[in-house]
């Protein structure tokens, strides 16, 4: 039986239990929504941890004033039913009162948390920080899980980790993808018909991409090839599209060291992201699926 809590009391009793059990707690983070990806990340938690928490909370402090939080998709039935058939989870935690009126302190990263998403989302990873340090404090995990789906945002957590000394051991889940290649998202509801069809060229471009870069075609031709042939099939507005070290995100204009392509861009009024790893290969030959 999967425990359902909301109160942050009752989750203090339980956690501290387990403790004194000598349980390794584990924990992965969501808005809820679930889908296998989420589910992939509570499976690598089951793997490595005697008790597996998630928490269901759809933030508000990581959204601005012009994005989904009001229609974001909800539906906590939804989501305990899929725990409870993946029997991948012991504990669920939606809060009920998370912020209190009062609420005044904010972490506010910077290092990798600027560019890419911040770009557009000028509040996005003090949001991100500010709950996932609250919710570490709250369930006080040993190990947590985090997918390499929001990259940078599994970057920012790992800086937070380790410039506020938290002992906690964070294990990175690779991109669960839809059969076609769409990296599977709770936003991918938005899609039209039609839409969610063109979504899957994102995976195809990213992968056409990488596979040019490893050939060791010139970084920027190659992505400006790929804009443009997101364009010729309608997708037109790309917030970044570009190549990154994976440990700190700064741009590279050359390819000479394991590397990750990143982008993010609308299909229709939806946005989405997604990035796959360009590795570096002394033979001239990959199938790398991430
Ligand atoms: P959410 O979008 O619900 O994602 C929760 C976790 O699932 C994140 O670590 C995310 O990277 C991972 N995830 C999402 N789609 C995935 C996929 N297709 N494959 C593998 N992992 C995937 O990210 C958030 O929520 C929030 O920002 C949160 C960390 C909970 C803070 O509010």
């Amino acid at each position: 039986m999967i425990k359902f809590l909301n109160e942050l009391s009752d989750l203090r009793v339980q956690i501290s239990g387990w403790k004194r059990n000598g349980y390794i707690v584990g924990l992965v983070p969501t808005m809820g929504s679930l889908h296998n990806g989420h589910l992939s990340l509570l499976s690598i938690a089951r793997e490595h941890c005697d008790k597996v928490v998630t928490s269901i909370y759809v933030n508000p402090t990581q959204f601005s004033e012009n994005e989904d939080f009001y229609r974001y998709p909800r539906d906590v039935n939804a989501d305990l039913e899929k725990l409870s058939s993946s029997n991948t989870c012991d504990l669920v935690y939606q809060p009920s009162n998370m912020y209190h009126k009062e609420h005044k302190t904010y972490i506010v990263p910077n290092g990798v948390a600027l560019n890419l998403e911040t770009e557009n989302r000028p509040h996005f990873f003090d949001g991100v920080s500010t709950i996932v340090l609250k919710l570490f404090n709250q369930i006080q995990p040993d190990i947590v899980i985090f997918g390499e789906k929001d990259y940078q945002q599994l970057l920012v957590v790992k800086q937070l980790m380790r410039d506020l000394d938290l002992p906690i051991q964070i294990v990175a889940g690779k991109i669960f993808r839809e059969k076609d290649g769409l990296a599977m998202s709770s936003r991918n509801v938005y899609l039209s018909e039609n839409e969610r069809k063109l979504a899957s060229n994102i995976y195809r471009v990213l992968k056409l991409t990488r596979k040019k870069i490893q050939q060791g075609f010139d970084v920027s031709k190659v992505i400006k090839n790929g804009i443009a042939e997101l364009g010729s099939i309608g997708i037109n507005q790309i917030d970044y599209f570009t190549l990154r070290d994976p440990d700190n995100l700064e741009r590279l204009t050359q390819f000479n060291k394991d590397s990750r392509l990143l982008i993010a861009l609308y299909v229709g009024t939806t946005r989405l992201i997604d990035n796959i790893s360009v590795p570096l290969i002394n033979n001239g030959e990959t199938d790398i699926e991430n």
